[in-house]
């Protein structure tokens, strides 16, 4: 069990914090966001402290600031060359991290998203890091990716969550105006695509699913042709393309 620090306490420090909280780690969290460092320090074996005490006296810290706020931060923290970072921060490389946390050797890059509370959450990191192995390792998946351009490229699939979310949520809400019960119609959307969510190894999970979902004039099919016909695929890939500037991504 580690002693582990929160630098930003804001939402998705807030998740990962209720995710280890009362398994026997000392967890320490910066004083910021009241609302929230009060509903933190009332779990088991979380404590709030100013920015320089959780860096003093953690082994482990994770970086959940703003881009920003680190940049301005960090470097005046009391950092160890006994210690690890791992970073979840968008748009800080991990040159400038190893600068602005010096001594610290070993840094690592990952992407958790909300639900690693529940716990199933895929963590791509780069470079491989026990420290997130140790931590999050138990209950959620640990992917290893072979360089930082690889990891940044799944920061922009991560970011499909929002708009995929936002079609699950309007699809969820017009059967609900067709039933009148939005939790049943919530709790169908969620199951039907619980059920799609098994990928089969060979990388073309997805794109077997859409075949057998392609009979002529079925439902399916006249529905993603209307999708098609308003440019939602292009859009989206567009979007993603979009993100390569920021993410560091070769442009194509
Ligand atoms: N949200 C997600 O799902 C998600 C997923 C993956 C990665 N990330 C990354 O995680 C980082 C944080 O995102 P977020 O969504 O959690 O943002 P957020 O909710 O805005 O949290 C940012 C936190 O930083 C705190 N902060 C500001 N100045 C500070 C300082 N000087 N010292 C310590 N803390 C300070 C803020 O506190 P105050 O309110 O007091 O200013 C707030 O608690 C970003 O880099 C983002 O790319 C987020």
């Amino acid at each position: 069990m580690a002693t582990i620090g929160f630098l930003g306490t804001g939402e998705i420090a807030a998740c990962m914090v209720r995710a280890l909280a009362g398994q026997g780690h000392r967890l320490r969290v910066s004083d910021r966001n009241a609302d929230v460092a009060a509903e933190l320090a009332a779990l088991p074996e979380v404590s709030v402290h100013p920015n320089d005490e959780v860096v003093a006296q953690s082994e482990v810290v994770i970086l959940c600031l703003m881009a920003r706020v680190a940049r301005q931060v960090l470097a005046e923290l009391p950092w160890r060359a006994d210690q690890s970072v791992i970073s979840v921060m968008v748009d800080v490389p991990l040159a400038d991290l190893h600068r602005l946390c010096a001594p610290v050797p070993d840094i690592a890059l990952t992407i958790p998203m909300p639900f690693i509370e529940q716990g199933g959450c895929p963590l791509p990191v780069y470079p491989e890091s026990a420290a997130l192995r140790q931590i999050f390792g138990p209950r959620n998946l640990i992917l290893p990716v072979d360089s930082e351009t690889a990891l940044n490229a799944h920061f922009a699939a991560s970011a499909l969550s929002a708009p995929l979310l936002e079609l699950l949520a309007l699809g969820s809400a017009w059967l609900a105006e067709e039933t009148g019960d939005p939790a049943g119609a919530e709790a169908y959307v969620a199951a039907l695509f619980k059920g799609y969510m098994s990928p089969d190894g060979s990388g073309h999970h997805f794109l077997g699913l859409l075949e057998s979902l392609a009979t002529e004039g079925g439902l399916n099919a006249t529905l993603r042709a209307r999708m098609a016909q308003a440019g939602v695929p292009e859009t989206l890939i567009d979007a993603m393309d979009g993100l390569r500037p920021r993410l560091g991504l070769a442009t194509r």
